[in-house]
């Protein structure tokens, strides 16, 4: 009662427009052509966003209208300064966001120095932080600092046909010591539910995908090269994770295709029920699938405290070719903790040797 008569209270003393303008917008076209544009555009319905460079140091937050339209006409570039971000931020409720092919620029060369986000300089991330619902599209993500795009949509989002590019980051630089200069340079890092990831192409040096927490999540027809593989995980305490769908993949030149991570010491959680269909993988440097609940170290002594069941290999066939000295698959499970029948009748690994399945047998229909 009291909110809603403060509520009320307010909305009349308010001038037109400005309260509930993260609401209902205004039936008219705002465009951004430099930082200072943003507060007044994003009171409309329609936006645009041309090229421009936002100032260091800054973020660019964009609090859109519901139901707002927006389009990009030009890149944006974001200014080099050693802080912790996020350069990019936007949110609103079934908001359609079309790049069209355009770019971010983080200018991740200016920060890169082979050590991620474990020292060196302090670099802005995620670069991008994406908590919209609805549809994010046709945008380009060149050379993230650190992680790319971190996902918290609170109702259903697709994100479709993006490239993120830091492949310029498999290089080393000045600084990196003869280490490829990025680091830590994630791809999508998601806490989130009903999420559609897919048609995208993620050139990295860290996981493609890691999926930390959340429920109904597709990722499906995306291209990812350079890095560490389509993760769920790294797992924590108090997490969830159900209701994953990863299928037509394609991946490049990784250290894995597909892993599931649980820290050694994380209590009271669970992973269950992920499905892998139709994927592909080739040039695999360590391991084609590993599931492994000793992390952060690898094929370490494993903890039980995180629940793994109902991971299973159905449908198109998954495809994984390995290096000649990595493994095909590892499955490292704490005393208990991976449990049920897993059905692996659509899984082939082809190359390297054959790795261990320690504490499980339940995996069915495949062998290595
Ligand atoms: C995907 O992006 C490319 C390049 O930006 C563009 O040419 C193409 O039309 C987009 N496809 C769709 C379905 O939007
Ligand atoms: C930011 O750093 C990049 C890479 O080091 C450089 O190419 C660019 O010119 C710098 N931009 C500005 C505005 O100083
Ligand atoms: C276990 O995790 C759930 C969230 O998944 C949380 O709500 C609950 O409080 C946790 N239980 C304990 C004993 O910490
Ligand atoms: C498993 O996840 C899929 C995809 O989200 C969902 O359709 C299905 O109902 C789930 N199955 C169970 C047993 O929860």
């Amino acid at each position: 009662m009291f909110n809603l008569f403060t509520a009320v209270f307010l909305a009349l003393l308010a001038p037109a427009g400005t309260l509930g303008a993260a609401l209902a917008g205004s039936d008219c076209t705002g465009t951004i052509s430099s930082f200072d544009d943003v507060s007044d555009a994003v009171k409309c319905t329609t936006v645009i966003i041309n090229s421009f460079t936002v100032p260091a140091g800054e973020t660019l937050n964009i609090k859109l209208a519901d139901n707002a339209i927006v389009n990009m006409m030009g890149d944006v570039a974001f200014g080099n300064q050693t802080w912790e971000g996020p350069l990019f931020e936007i949110s609103g409720k079934n908001v359609q966001f079309n790049g069209n092919g355009h770019t971010f620029d983080g200018n991740g060369p200016f920060y890169w120095d082979g050590q991620g986000g474990n020292g060196g300089v302090t670099k802005p991330a995620p670069m991008m932080k994406v908590k919209i619902s609805g549809l994010w599209t046709n945008v380009r993500v060149l050379n993230s600092p650190e992680r790319a795009y971190s996902v918290g949509n609170d109702e259903p989002l697709v994100m479709s046909n993006l490239t993120i590019d830091n492949s310029l980051g498999d290089l080393p630089n000045s600084q990196s010591d003869g280490l490829p200069a990025g680091h830590n340079t994630d791809g999508f890092d998601c806490s989130t539910s009903n999420l559609v990831i897919e048609d995208s192409i993620i050139m990295n040096q860290d996981d493609c995908l890691a999926i930390n927490e959340g429920s109904n999540i597709v990722f499906q027809r995306n291209t990812c090269s350079g890095g560490h593989g389509i993760s769920i995980g790294s797992i924590s305490s108090d997490v969830t994770v159900t209701g994953i769908i990863i299928q037509d993949n394609t991946v490049i030149t990784e250290d894995q295709a597909l892993r599931i991570k649980t820290h050694s010491d994380a209590t009271n959680a669970s992973v269950t029920n992920v499905t892998y269909s139709g994927n592909t993988a080739t040039g695999m440097r360590q391991f084609g699938v590993l599931i492994d609940q000793s992390y952060p170290d690898t094929l370490g002594t494993p903890g039980n405290g995180v629940i793994i069941s109902d991971i299973n290999f159905i449908g198109s066939e998954t495809n994984i070719a390995v290096d000649s000295d990595a493994q095909k698959v590892a499955v490292n499970c704490g005393v208990g903790s991976c449990n049920g029948i897993w059905d692996w009748s659509a899984l082939s690994v082809t190359g390297g040797s054959s790795g261990e399945i320690v504490n499980f047998g339940g995996i069915e229909d495949f062998s290595q």
